[in-house]
């Protein structure tokens, strides 16, 4: 028998769309609870790990000699570690560690508090402020 040379075409073209589609579906990678709040957080991590973690630790109870524990600074009194030798300037800034003020302090830290002890840093990119502050603030939740 033969067919229209149309209706051998229409028929391989539904049968290569078909099966395309079948792959696809079984072999798309699946991201199960895929979360943007935990890719920031990671992405923060990260950031951490680059540019603050060499003079802050973020280990309960623990401190190192450069820096005061970061571990639930968001919301935290400024200067309030026991034992750290923070700079009068930081001790008497009467700040509170809220998000915005972070940010501010992590774009231009000897601009917000001049003669703090902790030296120039500058994360200027909001993107990257955002992902660090996502990261520090898990670490200040009371269920960690
Ligand atoms: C070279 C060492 C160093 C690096 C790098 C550094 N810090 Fe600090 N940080 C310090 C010191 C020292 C202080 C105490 C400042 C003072 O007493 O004036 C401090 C204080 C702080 C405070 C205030 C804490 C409190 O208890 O009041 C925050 C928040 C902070 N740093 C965040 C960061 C973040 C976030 C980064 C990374 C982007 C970073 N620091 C990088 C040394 C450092």
């Amino acid at each position: 028998m033969k067919y229209p040379r149309m209706f051998v075409f229409c028929a391989v073209c539904f049968v290569a769309t078909a099966t395309v589609g079948l792959a696809q579906r079984t072999l798309a990678p699946t991201m199960p609870n895929f979360s943007v709040l935990e890719a920031e957080q990671v992405a923060g991590q990260q950031i951490f790990k680059d540019h603050c973690a060499s003079c802050h630790t973020l280990k309960p109870g623990a401190q190192t000699a450069f820096g005061p524990n970061l571990r639930g600074v968001v919301d935290r009194r400024a200067g309030s570690v026991p034992g750290f030798p923070y700079s009068d300037a930081l001790k008497n800034s009467g700040l509170t560690w809220t998000e915005d003020n972070l940010r501010a302090w992590i774009a231009d830290n000897a601009r917000m508090v001049p003669n703090t002890l902790m030296p120039h840093v500058s994360i200027a990119d909001w993107a990257e402020q955002i992902y660090l502050i996502a990261y520090l603030k898990k670490l200040s939740s009371p269920q960690r």
